[in-house]
């Protein structure tokens, strides 16, 4: 029986772009669902923007735009990293999205009902001239144990004292500079302390779903212990859920002027990015839930342990709905042993200037995933290391395999290489093996036994010596022994591929093989069986790229603003300029796309002697005969992109305003008489 799986990740705040920490923990769940789906499983895999809470806010009205514009700019920036590390969520959502008021309501309503929602006065920090109550990270003073000035309402830098930002010297808002003042009002709290919320959890978590050093953790917060500062805390103490306006949130229900607090409606947004996916693919949210058989489980970090092990299982079990089946937890990223981040050394890795510089994104996915043993393990990226790895396992190892033995294949076809069985054993024990790491998420145990048996197929391709034997006249003896090899090559390319898609399609391609899976990685492709032309499967690393990645940016100049409103982009090189291949073309054909009301599909002449297909988003602004007959400008070197209505083989040039809405119209780009199809543009 398929199991049918409901799998997040944790959802990102959305004051920020991704770093690499976001993309390694997109990376592990993705692998995981490619698992999943080769087992032949049913998974729907989501996340979203978490986009409220006071810093959002901040930021927002520190930028001049309001909460949902920021939060729209935000998620806008998002595409180009999930497509550029092939992380193929089925929704992004936001929790500031309809589903997400709606469900956060009524879970409130319903644990409300259910005797778990109790009001208490609390006195926190107010700033008088922005008239707003004060997050901890935004009231700053002196430590009170060492004095040191400028530090932060929860903690000192300097001294590592713990504290409330009550305790603090001298405290001023961040925000205004003011002086804050107590005052009250009165909060909404969850009642975690009530003895079925502690029975219920206290099972929950140390039942054995949870990796035993998790479980260890969250057993410590059962008990009265005592904290850093000194003070002690009870055991499980009740939930403050509620913030006072003005807050970016949504509000509670009969309680004008009171939000939910950011981190009571952030998990709910998993909920609202599944209902939202259901209802785009008109199947019914209540009925998906109530499936007996469903299996939930959240990606996330070793930071928000709390909320996935005690407020979220508790507010989803005690308003009656459906509990995860787990939460798999994942230490923290390093780069370069863990030196610390900074922005003019540049130790940083900038997912995005990784992907500009033409690296490899499956190099990433392959070393984050040889790190990643399903322990919550902090992981270091060394740069090194990266390259060492990616290319002695990958190209050296793996590609070596095809690359080699495909030579020595008569015709490309496959012979009889298997007679007593042995191999397909081999194959079959290696797949169950790596199956289970994957099931696991023991990424790492997987690829140790991929690149182990590897090596053991190359092996054996040195000692058959299949050059030797074709110069001795003994071709079949050499086709058999290649045929070995390209077979077990189809098997490695399936233990490989939840890791690996990219290079396993491009594998798929050469080998000729049905789209692998784990029901039929096993099966020969048997004898007689033609493989295609082998090209290149996968480029080296080089040193280079590396620098170029970790060289530190240039100081940032504020760039200009043009009266558009659009700032001019970070200055290039001519080298970086002369990487993009602008041709003029002839627009020999346009004509609508079926399906889409922004897409014209363009026949392009650039010279090359055979058309080449573009979709461009230009549909508003042109009918497509208007188009026809037209030479316009295109970038003739961008790698082709896999669309909904087909392959898009480059891009053409066109001009707007960054603020469409306001000031509309695409104005397609053409040259003055006398170019030709095919000329370059410099
Ligand atoms: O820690 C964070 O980045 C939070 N935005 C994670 C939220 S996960 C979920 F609960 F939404
Ligand atoms: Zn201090």
């Amino acid at each position: 029986m398929p199991r049918q799986l409901f799998v997040t990740t944790a959802l990102p705040y959305a004051n920020g772009n991704f770093h690499i920490g976001h993309i390694m923990e997109y990376i592990q769940a993705d692998i995981w669902v490619r698992h999943q789906r080769m087992q032949g499983n049913a998974v729907d895999f989501v996340c979203a923007d978490d986009a409220h809470g006071a810093p959002i806010m901040i930021a927002a009205e520190k930028a001049g735009k309001t909460p949902q514009q920021f939060v729209a700019d935000i998620a806008a920036g998002r595409k180009p990293y999930l497509d550029g590390f092939d992380v193929a969520f089925d929704n992004w959502h936001s929790t500031d999205a309809p589903e997400n008021h709606a469900l956060a309501q009524q879970i409130y309503r319903d644990l409300k009902s259910a005797g778990l929602i109790t009001t208490r006065v609390v006195e926190q920090f107010f700033d008088p001239q922005k008239n707003m109550f004060l997050p901890d990270r935004f009231i700053k003073g002196e430590c009170p144990k060492c004095g040191t000035r400028d530090q932060y309402g929860d903690n000192c830098e300097n001294c590592g004292a713990v504290y409330a930002p009550t305790d603090l010297r001298n405290p001023c808002s961040a925000l205004s500079g003011a002086t804050p003042v107590l005052k009250s009002s009165e909060h909404f709290f969850f009642q975690l302390s009530d003895p079925r919320c502690v029975e219920f959890l206290q099972h929950w978590t140390q039942d054995g779903r949870l990796q035993p050093e998790v479980a260890n953790k969250v057993k410590e917060w059962f008990s009265p212990r005592q904290n850093a500062d000194g003070s002690t805390s009870e055991g499980l103490g009740d939930w403050d859920i509620s913030r006072d306006a003005p807050y970016f949130g949504i509000e509670i229900p009969d309680a004008p002027g009171k939000y939910f607090y950011v981190w009571l409606d952030a998990p709910i947004g998993y909920l609202a990015s599944l209902k939202n996916l259901l209802a785009r693919r008109g199947e019914d949210y209540d009925a998906y839930m109530a499936n007996p058989a469903l299996e939930q489980y959240h990606f996330i970090g070793k930071d928000i342990v709390t909320f996935h092990t005690l407020f979220w299982p508790a507010m989803l079990k005690f308003s009656g709905r459906k509990t995860p089946d787990n939460v798999f937890v994942h230490g923290f990223l390093t780069v370069n042993n863990g030196e610390k981040m900074s922005k003019s050394r540049g130790t940083g890795l900038d997912p995005l200037k990784y992907l500009g510089l033409g690296m490899n994104p499956e190099w990433l996915r392959y070393y984050l995933a040889a790190k990643l043993n399903g322990r919550n393990e902090d992981i270091d990226f060394n740069a090194e290391d990266f390259m060492l790895r990616v290319n002695s396992d990958l190209v050296g190892k793996f590609v070596n395999i095809a690359s080699r033995a495909v030579k020595f294949l008569p015709a490309g076809k496959l012979v009889a290489c298997d007679a007593d069985g042995s191999l397909q054993q081999e194959a079959a024990r290696l797949l169950a093996t790596v199956q289970g790491c994957y099931e696991s998420r023991d990424y790492a145990r997987a690829l140790r036994e991929v690149m182990g048996f590897a090596d053991t197929v190359n092996t054996r391709f040195d000692a058959a010596a299949p050059w030797k034997l074709v110069k001795e006249g003994k071709t079949d003896q050499a086709a058999v022994a290649c045929a070995a090899c390209i077979e077990m090559f189809k098997v490695l390319t399936a233990c490989l591929k939840p890791v690996l898609p990219a290079l396993a399609a491009q594998a798929e391609t050469f080998l000729r093989s049905p789209a692998l899976d784990w029901s039929n990685a096993g099966t020969p492709l048997g004898d007689g069986h033609q493989v295609g032309a082998y090209s290149h499967l996968m480029q080296r690393v080089e040193m280079a790229q590396l620098e170029s990645l970790f060289e530190a940016p240039l100081p940032e100049v504020t760039p200009p603003t043009l009266p558009g409103g659009e700032a001019i982009a970070p200055t290039i090189t001519i080298d970086d300029f002369a990487k993009i291949d602008l041709r003029i073309a002839r627009i020999e054909n346009c004509e609508a796309v079926d399906g889409s009301t922004k897409l014209l599909r363009l026949t392009l002449d650039v010279g090359e002697g055979r058309m080449r297909n573009v979709f461009s988003g230009i549909a508003s602004a042109y009918a497509p005969q208007d188009l026809i007959g037209k030479l316009t400008v295109m970038v003739a070197n961008l790698a082709p992109r896999k669309m909904k209505f087909g392959i898009s083989e480059g891009m053409v040039l066109a001009a707007s305003d960054a603020d469409e809405k306001a000031r509309p119209g695409i104005h397609v780009l053409e040259p003055s008489t006398g170019a030709q199809p095919g000329m370059r543009v410099r």
